[in-house]
C-alpha cells in the first residue's frame, strides 16, 4: 500500500545489502514515517518485543527474517541445526500470543532440517535456503492477505447491494497492511471494496493502550484515502445500537481451529454488542494464523504487557514535539492484558484465503482439509 503516494511492504531485504532487513519502524507512526534496519537476530527479537513491527503476520515476517540474521552470525564449525533451533527458541519467547511467530520459526527450521537430510549442509547454503524461505514466507502473506480481500469483498458487496448507501464498518486493533507485508487482513476487503468504488465509512476504535487503531490503521486508512472516524473504545456498542455499523471486521492473533478468536484486548466486548444488535462479526485471517493444536480458547497465552503502557501515554505536544504524559497518579498499579478471546459463537464468519468459512472446526476444516489429520 501507500504512504504519501509512494508504494511499501512493511519488511524487506535491503538489495545492496542482503546482511541487513528494513522494516517501517511503527513506534513513530502516525506523527513520523522512520525505518530501521535490522542485522542480528537480537535485533529481530527486539524489534518484536518492543512493537517495532506488530500484528500477527508480520511478527511472522519478521521472525522469518530474523532465523536468516541469526544464520548470518553463526560459527562454522558447529550444527547448524543446533544453532538454528537456538535462535528459533529465542525468538519464539519474544510475544507468546501471535501463533504466526512460532509457525515461521518452525517454517525455516523445517526448511534447513529437509535440506540437511539429503546433504552435509553448508553454513553458506542454510543461509541461502533461509533467506529464500523469509522472502517467500512474505511474498506468501502478500498473496494470501489479497486473497483474504477478495472474499470478503462479496461480503460488502452483498450489504452495499441491499443498502445503496455508505456501508459502515466497525473495526479493532490494527489488522491494516501494517499488521501484515501488504493490504492486511481485515482492512483488506475494504481496500478492495473502496478500489471498486463501494462507498466505505471506517470506525476506528482508538484500540488503547498503544492506540494501534488511532496511530495506525487511521493513518493508512488516510492515505489510502478512505473515509472513516476514530472513535474511542467504548462507543461502538452505542453505535451498534443505532444502527450506524452495518458490518465488524477484526483481525486476529490467534485463532483455534474450533473457532476460537484471541485478538486485541477489547475484541471480546464488539462482538458481545454485534451480537446483542444482529450486525455480522467477521474476522478476516491467514490460515498461518490458526493453532492447529489448540481446541478452546482458554488455552491461548495472553500476552500481560509493561504496566507503563496503560499509565503513559504518547503524541505530539502542540509545539510538535514528540512527548510521553503521565495519565495517572504516579504510583497506580495498572493491569494491561493485551489479548481477549472472543467464543466462536459470537463469530459471523472467518474470511480466509481460501474462502469464508463458520467458527467451527467442521467449516474451518473443509476449507483447509489437509489439516485433518493433525487436529
Ligand atoms: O499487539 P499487536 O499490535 O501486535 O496486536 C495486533 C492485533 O491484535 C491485530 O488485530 C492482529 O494481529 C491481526 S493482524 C492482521
Amino acid at each position: 500500500m501507500k504512504i504519501k503516494g509512494k508504494s511499501y511492504t512493511t519488511i524487506w531485504l535491503n538489495e545492496n545489502d542482503e546482511s541487513c532487513v528494513q522494516i517501517i519502524d511503527q513506534r513513530w507512526l502516525p506523527h513520523e514515517v522512520r525505518f530501521a534496519d535490522l542485522k542480528t537476530v537480537d535485533d529481530a527479537f527486539t524489534a518484536i518485543k518492543d512493537m517495532w513491527v506488530r500484528g500477527a503476520p508480520l511478527i511472522g515476517g519478521a521472525a522469518a527474517y530474523g532465523m536468516y540474521l541469526a544464520s548470518l552470525h553463526f560459527k562454522d564449525n558447529h550444527s547448524v541445526v543446533e544453532q538454528l533451533t537456538e535462535a528459533g527458541n529465542y525468538l519464539n519467547t519474544a510475544r507468546p500470543t501471535a501463533v504466526n511467530l512460532a509457525w515461521a520459526v518452525n517454517e525455516q527450521l523445517k526448511a534447513v532440517k529437509q535440506a540437511a537430510l539429503l546433504e552435509n549442509i553448508s553454513l553458506a547454503n542454510t543461509q541461502k535456503i533461509l533467506k529464500t524461505n523469509a522472502q517467500k514466507i512474505c511474498a506468501d502473506d502478500i498473496k494470501i492477505s489479497e486473497s483474504i480481500g477478495e472474499n470478503g469483498l462479496a461480503i460488502i458487496e452483498a450489504i452495499y447491494q441491499q443498502k445503496k448507501e455508505t456501508v459502515n464498518i466497525l473495526t479493532h486493533c490494527n489488522a491494516g497492511w501494517f499488521a501484515t507485508i501488504d493490504w492486511g487482513t481485515a482492512t483488506a476487503p475494504i481496500y478492495k471494496a473502496h478500489k471498486k468504488g463501494i462507498p466505505i465509512h471506517v470506525w476506528v476504535d482508538e484500540t488503547r493502550p498503544r492506540n494501534q487503531g488511532a496511530r495506525i490503521t487511521a493513518f493508512e486508512l488516510e492515505e489510502e484515502g478512505i473515509d472513516y472516524s476514530v472513535i474511542v473504545d467504548n462507543v461502538g456498542g452505542h453505535l451498534m445500537q443505532n444502527k450506524q455499523v452495518d458490518l465488524c471486521i477484526v483481525g486476529t492473533d490467534r485463532t483455534t481451529y474450533c473457532g476460537d478468536v484471541a485478538n486485541k484486548i477489547g475484541t471480546y466486548l464488539k462482538a458481545l454488542a454485534a451480537w446483542d444488535n444482529n450486525i455480522p462479526f467477521y474476522v478476516a485471517l491467514p490460515s498461518t494464523t490458526i493453532d492447529w493444536e489448540i481446541r478452546e480458547g482458554k488455552d491461548i497465552p495472553i500476552e500481560l504487557r509493561s504496566n507503563e503502557e496503560v499509565k503513559y501515554i504518547y503524541g505530539k505536544t502542540e509545539k510538535g514535539e514528540l512527548e510521553k504524559i503521565l495519565l495517572t497518579p504516579e504510583n497506580a498499579n495498572a493491569a494491561n492484558y493485551a489479548f481477549d478471546v472472543t467464543p466462536a459463537k459470537y463469530i459471523t464468519g472467518l474470511i480466509t484465503e481460501k474462502g469464508i468459512c463458520e467458527a467451527n472446526e467442521k467449516s474451518i476444516l473443509s476449507l483447509f482439509p489437509e489439516k485433518a489429520l493433525i487436529v
